[in-house]
């Protein structure tokens, strides 16, 4: 391998960008802004705000915050609740995957019945996915996207998970995955450190649990960071424990690390943070856009300054490799040696369809 790498830019299907409802924890530009600092050129956003993406307005309403303010390319998932299926023909075009969320988490839109499940699934038309938080739920998602026929993307996937997937795409669903960064390098033995900064959902595994999952590493489709933190205090107040970690500025040197360990290859990487997003979720091409890696460069997570609004992360003192030197937003350097130099200019997405 070269030193000196060029990668396409990354993507991130999974992000919380926490805007509107609670900017103290991230907003559309901190967000983006540590999207393009860890090599993201196009993140796709959560729908579990105050208020939740429900509606068409409430979708319109997140496009005009984040117009004029976005260092990378954003775009939106829909949510879904038995009332939001009214809005899907009318926003089938502007977002990319509808979300349904089919345990406890961040928000309030957990659904559990099965009758509003059914209804949820047969309504969403169209090729782009349905993206599911299912935890022991998983079998119940794939049931219903099988019978009616749905493209399935199954969320922050877990070790126990990876029979029922590859069941079900040796049976032909159109079905894809994603692991998270914090499932593949911390574990259950971390949780005395970390204490409540370590609570996300699905939880950590055991290390057992995480070296199946880097032994099925070529059977996942893709890496998401799910980057949905909290503040210190609000991660610290063990009355009301919050779920969900950063990701976006990490994710690279530690997946990196990982290349030059022997857990995957270059090749493997590049397609899970790049490739299979762009072509799963229909994203629009981003012509002349690419990220230089100096990947002789080894650090420990905390000496590398981080862009986000939150001022902590799970992976500190961990090894990292890579330096990004560069990123190219459609020809124009938006991020060199560790600073921004020009005016926000991403773009607000929508898919190819
Ligand atoms: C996410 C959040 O805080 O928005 N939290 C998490 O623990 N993963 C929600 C989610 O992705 O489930
Ligand atoms: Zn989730
Ligand atoms: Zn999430
Ligand atoms: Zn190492």
């Amino acid at each position: 391998m070269d030193t000196l790498i060029k990668l396409p830019g990354f993507v991130d299907v999974h992000v919380h960008l926490r805007e509107p409802g609670a900017t103290q924890k991230e907003d559309f530009s901190t967000g983006t802004k540590a999207a393009i600092a860890g090599g993201y050129t196009q993140v796709l956003d959560m729908p579990n705000n105050n208020p939740p993406t429900l509606d068409k307005a409430a979708l319109d309403n997140k496009i005009k915050l984040a117009t004029g303010k976005i260092w990378s390319d954003l775009g939106f998932n829909f949510g879904a609740s038995e009332n939001s299926t009214k809005y899907f023909d009318q926003v089938k075009k502007d977002v990319f995957g509808l979300k349904v969320y089919m345990n406890s988490t961040t928000g309030n839109l957990v659904i559990t019945e099965r009758k509003k499940l059914d209804l949820i699934f047969r309504s969403w038309q169209g090729p782009l996915p349905i993206m599911v938080h299912a935890e022991n739920t998983l079998g119940i998602a794939i049931s219903l996207a099988q019978k009616y026929k749905k493209k399935l993307h199954v969320c922050h996937m877990v070790a126990d998970q990876i029979e029922m997937i590859t069941k079900a795409k040796k049976s032909g669903l159109q079905i894809t995955c994603e692991v998270c960064p914090h499932h593949l390098f911390l574990t259950r033995d971390d949780q005395k450190s970390l204490g409540t900064l370590a609570m996300m959902k699905p939880p950590l595994l055991t290390k057992a649990e995480q070296d199946k999952l880097w032994a099925n590493i070529n059977k996942i489709d893709m890496i998401s960071t799910d980057h949905a933190h909290h503040t210190l205090e609000e991660k610290k107040d063990k009355r009301d424990v919050k779920f969900g970690v950063p990701g976006l500025e990490t994710t690279l040197p530690l997946m990196l690390n990982a290349v030059f360990d022997g857990k995957l290859s270059l090749a493997k990487l590049i397609n899970m943070l790049s490739t299979k997003a762009r072509e799963t979720f229909m994203l629009p091409e981003q012509p002349n856009t690419y990220v230089l890696v100096d990947l002789t460069k080894v650090y420990k997570i905390k000496d590398k300054k981080l862009f986000t609004k939150c001022n902590w992360t799970p992976f500190e003192n961990m090894e990292g490799r890579g330096e990004i030197k560069k990123v190219v937003l459609r020809g124009k350097t938006v991020f060199s040696n560790g600073s921004f130099n020009t005016s926000p200019s991403g773009k607000i997405i929508k898919p190819r369809v």
